[in-house]
C-alpha cells in the first residue's frame, strides 16, 4: 500500500525537479474538463495542489483564467516560468494551503483537485473540501482525480463530497510517481455542489 500522507514537501521537490512526467504529461480528465466547461461559459478555474502547473497550464491554454495553489515552491517556481514561456497573462500561481485558499467566496467556476487529497491528512482534507465548497459557485464544476487505495478509498471520496451530486466518475490508470509499478489506479469524479444546499453546508 501507498500511503501519500507520508509523502514530504522535498519529496515533491525531487519529482518536480527528476520525473519528467509531470511536466510532459496533462491529467487525462482535463481534455474533456475544459471543454466541457467552456460549453458553460466559465472562466475562473482554481487547480488546487498544481505542483508544476502542468493542468494550469493546459487548461489556460483553453483560455480560462486559471489560479494554481500549492504549498511546493519548486512546483511552483517550474509553474511561474513555464507560463512566461508560453506568454499566459491569463494564469497565475499562490503558494497556499489547500486547506486555507486565499479566495472570496463563490469565486471560481471551475476547481481542479488532482492527485492531491490523498496526500493531505484525513482533517486538511475535510478541510480542504470545506474550501471547495467555499469558494465554487453554485454553477460551478469540481474534478477530483485521486489514487485510491486503503487509506483512501471510492466511498472514502463519496463520503467527503456529501454536499456535492456527482455527476460521473470513471477510473483509469496513472503511472506518474517514480517507482510506481503497476500504475495507480485512479477514481476521476465531476460534481458540482448540491442544490439542495443551505447555507452553513
Ligand atoms: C501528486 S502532486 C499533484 C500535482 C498536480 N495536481 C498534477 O496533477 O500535476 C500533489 C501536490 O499537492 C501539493 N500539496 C501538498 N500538501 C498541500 C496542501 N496542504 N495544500 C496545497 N497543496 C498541497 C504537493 O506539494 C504536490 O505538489
Amino acid at each position: 500500500m501507498h500511503d501519500f500522507t507520508k509523502l514530504t514537501d522535498s519529496f515533491w521537490d525531487n519529482e518536480y525537479k527528476n520525473n519528467r512526467a509531470w511536466h510532459d504529461t496533462v491529467a487525462p480528465a482535463m481534455p474533456w474538463f475544459g471543454t466541457a466547461l467552456k460549453y458553460k461559459a466559465a472562466s475562473r478555474i482554481l487547480d488546487i495542489g498544481c505542483g508544476c502547473g502542468r493542468n494550469s497550464l493546459y487548461l489556460g491554454k483553453m483560455g480560462f483564467s486559471v489560479t494554481g495553489v500549492d504549498v511546493n515552491s519548486t512546483g511552483l517556481q517550474q509553474a511561474g516560468e513555464l507560463v512566461k514561456l508560453h506568454n499566459l497573462a491569463n494564469v497565475s500561481f499562490v503558494r497556499g494551503s489547500a486547506a486555507h485558499i486565499p479566495f472570496r467566496n463563490d469565486f471560481f467556476d471551475g476547481i481542479v483537485c488532482l492527485f492531491t487529497l490523498n496526500i493531505l491528512s484525513g482533517e486538511q482534507r475535510k478541510q480542504a473540501i470545506l474550501e471547495m465548497q467555499r469558494v465554487l459557485n453554485k454553477e460551478g464544476k469540481l474534478c477530483l482525480a485521486e489514487y485510491v487505495n486503503e487509506d483512501l478509498s471510492e466511498e472514502g471520496v463519496t463520503a467527503l463530497l456529501e454536499h456535492f451530486t456527482i455527476l460521473g466518475s470513471w477510473y483509469n490508470e496513472v503511472p506518474l510517481l517514480a517507482g510506481s509499478s503497476p500504475p495507480l489506479k485512479t477514481l476521476c469524479i465531476i460534481a458540482e455542489l448540491r442544490k439542495d444546499r443551505t447555507s452553513g453546508d
